[in-house]
């Protein structure tokens, strides 16, 4: 039996899909479910239910075979693990925004103070341009910052845009691009690799069915 570790939120919906379309079935509905761990009916795969930024650490201690993770997060805290595909779903975008009154103005400060989730792609980003910043680290509801005064800049992750929209913020420019990966545990990939890559080619033709 393979494990896989799912992200909670955004991504579980297509991941889930994903499983579906392979034939992979489960008693009860897995996003209403409080269970973290479930087992498909046929007993060929346990899913455990993972915060997203915590994936990487399941797969690369090996509590998890396989896992479903946005590049985004993989980007900011590369783990020891295989990537083998670009799921293709969970398109979003790492992007810096400012106060929608700033009309473009921010990079003209001489110091910013820009609030993040993702404290290690804005260091990359922001030090590879001629100005001074500090990184203020939030866990979440980023787009207060600016308004609450504690930032000139955010840089966070926009999918629809609506919650720019609705926080009164515009985009200034895309940091990068991201889409939900298949990540392998390095020592699974050796040890199960029948399993692994038997799983990977069913999980490549569902996508192709899926895309054509
Ligand atoms: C992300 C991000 C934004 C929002 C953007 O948070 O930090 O707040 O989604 O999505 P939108 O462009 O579709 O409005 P998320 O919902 O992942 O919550 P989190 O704070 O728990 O990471």
């Amino acid at each position: 039996m393979l494990t896989i570790a799912i992200s909670k939120g955004r991504l579980i919906e297509e991941s889930l899909n994903l499983l579906h379309n392979l034939g992979v079935e489960f008693k009860e509905d897995l996003i209403s479910s409080r269970r973290l761990i479930h087992y498909s009916t046929d007993k060929s795969l346990r899913v455990l239910i993972i915060r997203a930024k915590d994936v990487p650490t399941f797969v690369e201690n090996g509590g998890a075979d396989l896992g479903i993770v946005g590049k985004d997060i993989l980007v900011e805290e590369p783990a020891d693990v295989y990537e083998m595909l670009d799921l293709g779903f969970g398109y979003c975008r790492i992007v810096v925004a400012e106060s929608e009154d700033r009309e473009g103005k921010c990079y003209q400060k001489g110091y910013l103070r820009i609030a993040t989730k993702y404290p290690n792609i804005t260091e990359k980003f922001f030090s590879q341009k001629a100005v001074q910043f500090e990184i203020i680290k939030l866990y979440g509801s980023v787009e207060l910052a600016p308004h609450a005064g504690i930032a000139d800049l955010i840089v966070d992750l926009v999918s629809t845009g609506n919650t720019l929209r609705a926080n009164k913020l515009k985009e200034v420019e895309t940091i990068l691009e991201s889409t939900a990966r298949l990540i392998v545990n390095r020592i699974s990939f050796k040890s199960n690799n029948k399993e692994v890559v038997q799983f990977i080619t069913r999980l490549k033709e569902g996508l192709d069915r899926k895309n054509s």
